[in-house]
């Protein structure tokens, strides 16, 4: 059977091997799917070995995505200009290809649920390897802006010149927003430990949307926030991982998998290992 890991440290909590078994049942696909912790100096090593052993390819999670980018020989563009990889495709040959499908599954899953993109002002929080994957994607969206903002400016602004000739991109501090938004997504790791990022509540609007790139059993701390703030839905990054699940799975087994229904038996507890 064909054998696909996912890479990361800490590991424990993926949800990955769940998906992409269920990805496997849908489209009669035998594949063998694990969750695999590398420690932080033998991420490389542990690639090189699961090549020799026959891996077909893996997804990589935090803290390894730029390290998995760094070890292809071929990179698509959206990889290249994220610098970052989460999904890597091991050749016959030996060679190695990466992509990044992050911003796509985010993407897709905003418009799976009737999020509009075009010609909207969108504000995304966070300036970090998260943010990086999925500015590209949104930009092709043509929104009207494309606003990123950051605790720390320096980084925003480095962040958001990279992207100048994409699109309508600038970036602000934190004590620079004041505006409203049609979409606020939030890809800082704040969520993680229960804490907000310091925004004002003005960046929301009645008719608008939010979105936590992080997600949890009970809804994240941004999504509770956004929903006081009479956002019309906010939701959390469940169906943006599924979504990057199933671009990773089509890389590797040409064929895509249909992902809200796995959302939603990821969300009533119907998969499980
Ligand atoms: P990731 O790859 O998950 O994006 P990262 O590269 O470490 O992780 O970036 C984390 C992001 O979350 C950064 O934008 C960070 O802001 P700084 O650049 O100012 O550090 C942001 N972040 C983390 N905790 C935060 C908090 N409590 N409030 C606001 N921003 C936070």
């Amino acid at each position: 059977m064909d054998q696909y890991k996912v890479y990361g440290n800490p590991i424990k909590q993926s949800k990955s091997p769940l998906i992409h078994a269920e990805f496997a049942r849908q489209t009669e696909q035998a594949i063998e799917y694990t969750a695999q912790f590398s420690e932080l100096d033998e991420f490389e090593q542990d690639i090189a070995n699961f090549i020799k052993a026959g891996g077909k390819g893996c997804n990589v999670t935090v803290p390894f995505k730029e390290r998995a980018f760094k070890l292809a020989d071929k990179v698509t563009n959206r990889a290249q200009l994220a610098q970052a990889a989460n999904t890597l495709k091991f050749l016959a040959d030996g060679t190695i290809e990466a992509d990044t499908t992050d911003g796509a599954g985010l993407v897709n899953d905003l418009l799976a649920n009737q999020i509009p993109l075009t010609g909207k002002s969108i504000l995304l929080i966070g300036a970090g390897g998260a943010a990086s994957g999925v500015i590209e994607p949104l930009l092709e969206q043509a929104p009207a802006q494309l606003v990123v903002a950051n605790r720390t400016l320096n980084k925003a602004q480095q962040l958001a010149d990279r992207f100048l000739d994409k699109g309508n991109i600038s970036a602000l501090g934190f004590d620079e927003l004041n505006q409203r938004y049609d979409l606020v997504i939030n890809s800082t790791s704040a969520s993680l430990s229960n804490e907000l990022p310091d925004i004002p509540a003005t960046v929301f609007t009645k008719s608008g949307f939010a979105y936590d790139m992080v997600y949890g059993d009970k809804p994240t701390v941004f999504v509770e926030w956004a929903r006081q703030n009479d956002v019309k839905l906010a939701l959390d990054g469940l169906g943006m991982l599924v979504g990057q699940a199933a671009e990773s799975f089509c890389i590797w087994r040409g064929v895509k998998p249909e992902i809200l229904s796995v959302v939603d038996k990821l969300r009533n507890g119907e998969l499980t290992k």
